[in-house]
C-alpha cells in the first residue's frame, strides 16, 4: 500500500520533469512560424540587437522586464501606457510619442511565444533579426529613377503588388495624380525617421490597410531599396517646392505656359474663325 503510492508519486514527479523539460525544449527553440509571425507584424518596427526603428531594439528586453509584463505589454501597449505605469510611459516617451499598435488577433499563447522568441534570439552572437533586410549601400538616382516607376506602376512589382500610386500621391507627382485613400507621401522619409525605419517599415507595413495586401505580396528588398531612394528624392524637392527660390520657378512656368498660348492663339487664328463661319452660316 505504502510502496504502491510512493510508485504513483515517482510516476508523477516524471511526468512533471517530462513536462517541464519538453517545455524549456520550446521555449529555446521557436517554430518557424512564430518566426514567420514577428517577420511580418513586429520586425517593421523592432530589431533584436540592430538599434531601434520606429520602436526599441528589443534585445535583453528581458533584463529590463519580466515575461508576463512583456506579454501583456504586447497584447495591449496602450492600455499598460494609459495605466500610468511608469516604465510603459518612459518607452513612449523615447518613441517620441508613437504608440505601438496592437496586433489584430493577437492571443496570449502567441504573444508569450513571441517573447520567447525575443529572449532566445537576444542570447545569440547575431540575431536574424539585428539587421535591415534591406542593403545599406549609398543610394543612387538610379535607385530612385526606379522607385519612381515602381511607385507609379510603369514597372511591375516582382510579386505582383498594386502600384503606390494607387492610393498615394506626393509632391513629385502632383496633388491630381494619386490616390487618395492613403495620406500624401511627401514627408514620409522623415515622418518614417528616415532610410532604416522605412526600410524597414515597408518590408512589412504595420499599415491595417497595406499589410493585407502586401503580406502575400510582399515588395523585395531591392525594390523597397528603389521606393526608399525615390522617397527621399521626393522629400527634398518637397522641401525645395516650399522655399522662396521655388517661386522664380513656378513664375517662369506660368509664364512659359501663357507664351504658349498666345503662339497656339496665333497658329489657330484661322482654323477658329473657319470653324465659327461655317457653324454660323450653316445655322441660318
Ligand atoms: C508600428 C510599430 C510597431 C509594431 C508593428 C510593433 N511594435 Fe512593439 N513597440 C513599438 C513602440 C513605439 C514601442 C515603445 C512603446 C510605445 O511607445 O508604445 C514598442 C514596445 C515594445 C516592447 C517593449 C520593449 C521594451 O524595451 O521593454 C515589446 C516587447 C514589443 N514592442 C514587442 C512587439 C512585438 C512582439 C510586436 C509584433 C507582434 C511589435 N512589438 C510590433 C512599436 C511597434
Ligand atoms: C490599397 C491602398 C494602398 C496602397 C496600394 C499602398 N498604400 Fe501606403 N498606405 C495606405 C493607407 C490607407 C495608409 C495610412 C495607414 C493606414 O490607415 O493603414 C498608408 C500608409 C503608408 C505609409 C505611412 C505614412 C505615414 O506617414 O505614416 C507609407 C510610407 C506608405 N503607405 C507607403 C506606401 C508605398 C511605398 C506603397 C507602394 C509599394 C503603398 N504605400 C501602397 C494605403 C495604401
Amino acid at each position: 500500500m505504502d510502496r504502491k503510492r510512493r510508485s504513483s508519486w515517482r510516476a508523477t514527479h516524471w511526468l512533471a520533469a517530462f513536462v517541464l523539460a519538453t517545455g524549456g525544449a520550446e521555449a529555446q527553440a521557436p517554430s518557424e512560424e512564430t518566426i514567420q509571425y514577428f517577420k511580418q507584424n513586429c520586425a517593421s518596427c523592432h530589431t533584436i540587437g540592430g538599434g531601434r526603428l520606429a520602436g526599441p531594439d528589443l534585445k535583453g528586453a528581458l533584463q529590463r522586464r519580466d515575461r508576463d509584463w512583456l506579454v501583456r505589454f504586447v497584447l495591449d501597449p496602450k492600455a499598460l501606457i494609459d495605466s500610468g505605469d511608469s516604465y510603459a510611459q518612459g518607452l513612449l516617451k523615447e518613441a517620441r510619442g508613437v504608440v505601438m499598435p496592437s496586433v489584430p488577433g493577437l492571443t496570449r499563447d502567441r504573444a508569450g511565444k513571441l517573447i520567447d522568441l525575443v529572449d532566445a534570439e537576444s542570447k545569440l552572437e547575431r540575431s536574424q533579426f539585428a539587421g535591415a533586410l534591406v542593403s545599406d549601400r549609398p543610394l543612387t538616382p538610379a535607385d530612385a529613377a526606379l522607385g519612381a516607376e515602381l511607385f507609379r506602376g510603369t514597372r511591375r512589382f516582382a510579386a505582383g503588388g498594386p502600384a503606390c500610386i494607387s492610393c498615394h500621391s506626393n509632391a513629385a507627382i502632383g496633388g491630381l495624380g494619386g490616390g487618395l485613400l492613403g495620406p500624401d507621401l511627401t514627408d514620409a522619409y522623415s515622418r518614417l525617421e528616415g532610410r532604416k525605419a522605412l526600410s524597414a517599415w515597408l518590408s512589412a507595413p504595420p499599415s491595417p490597410t497595406m499589410a493585407p495586401i502586401y503580406r502575400s505580396k510582399p515588395l523585395d528588398p531591392d525594390e523597397v531599396l528603389a521606393l526608399v531612394a525615390w522617397l527621399q528624392v521626393v522629400a527634398e524637392r518637397g522641401d525645395e517646392a516650399r522655399s522662396p527660390p521655388m517661386l522664380g520657378f513656378t513664375l517662369a512656368g506660368i509664364g512659359g505656359a501663357a507664351l504658349i498660348l498666345v503662339l497656339f492663339d496665333f497658329l489657330w487664328r484661322r482654323r477658329f474663325r473657319d470653324v465659327r463661319k461655317s457653324l454660323v452660316e450653316r445655322s441660318t
